[in-house]
């Protein structure tokens, strides 16, 4: 399973100035849940924005230089060729726009806060006739969020 993992704003807002715009405890356990004992493969700017690798998970880092004692590679297709088991590509931006060929699924939580555009980076346009929508579920203890565990792939990347 190849999946991506994100949280977005209404516009598809996913972080400003390489930081996530918004905190909601709730949605970062439940990624640390989600992402625990499988593969996380991130953009080097995301790498740096969390700062550090995170722990119980394999944590790959595509970039076109390296940074010491991580695991880089020079392409998503390297790092996901590295990969046993489950992977999670967790961003950003360019992550996932590059994904969107790869993975079988994608799991959205969208949050309501309204974030300027300008200076902000954003998720991708799903392709809805490549990805099928799952139904919209509650999270827990995240009254304002909600959450799509599964766009699910439908059709094969070309
Ligand atoms: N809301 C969320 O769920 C979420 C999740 C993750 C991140 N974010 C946010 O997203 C933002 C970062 O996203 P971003 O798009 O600016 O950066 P990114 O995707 O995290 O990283 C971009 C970097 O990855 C490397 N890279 C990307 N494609 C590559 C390729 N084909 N070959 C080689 N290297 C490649 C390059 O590194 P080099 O320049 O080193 O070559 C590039 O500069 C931050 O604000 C972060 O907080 C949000």
């Amino acid at each position: 399973m190849i999946g991506m993992i994100v949280a977005m704003s209404p516009d598809r807002v996913i972080g400003v100035g390489n930081k996530i715009p918004w905190h909601y405890s709730g949605d970062l356990k439940r990624f640390k849940a989600v992402t625990t004992g499988s593969t996380i493969i991130m953009g080097r700017r995301t790498y740096e924005s969390i700062g550090r690798p995170l722990p119980k998970r394999r944590n790959l880092v595509v970039t076109r230089s390296g940074i010491a004692d991580v695991e880089c590679f020079t392409s998503l297709a390297g790092a996901l060729d590295a990969v046993k088991g489950d992977a999670w590509i967790i961003g950003g931006a360019q992550l996932y726009a590059e994904g969107m060929r790869f993975a079988d699924r994608i799991d959205v939580t969208y949050v309501p806060d309204r974030i300027p555009l300008e200076g902000a980076v954003l998720f991708p346009v799903i392709d809805e006739a490549v990805f099928e929508a799952g139904p919209f579920e509650k999270v827990e203890g995240e009254p304002f969020l909600k959450r799509r565990t599964f766009w699910r792939r439908i059709k094969s990347a070309g």
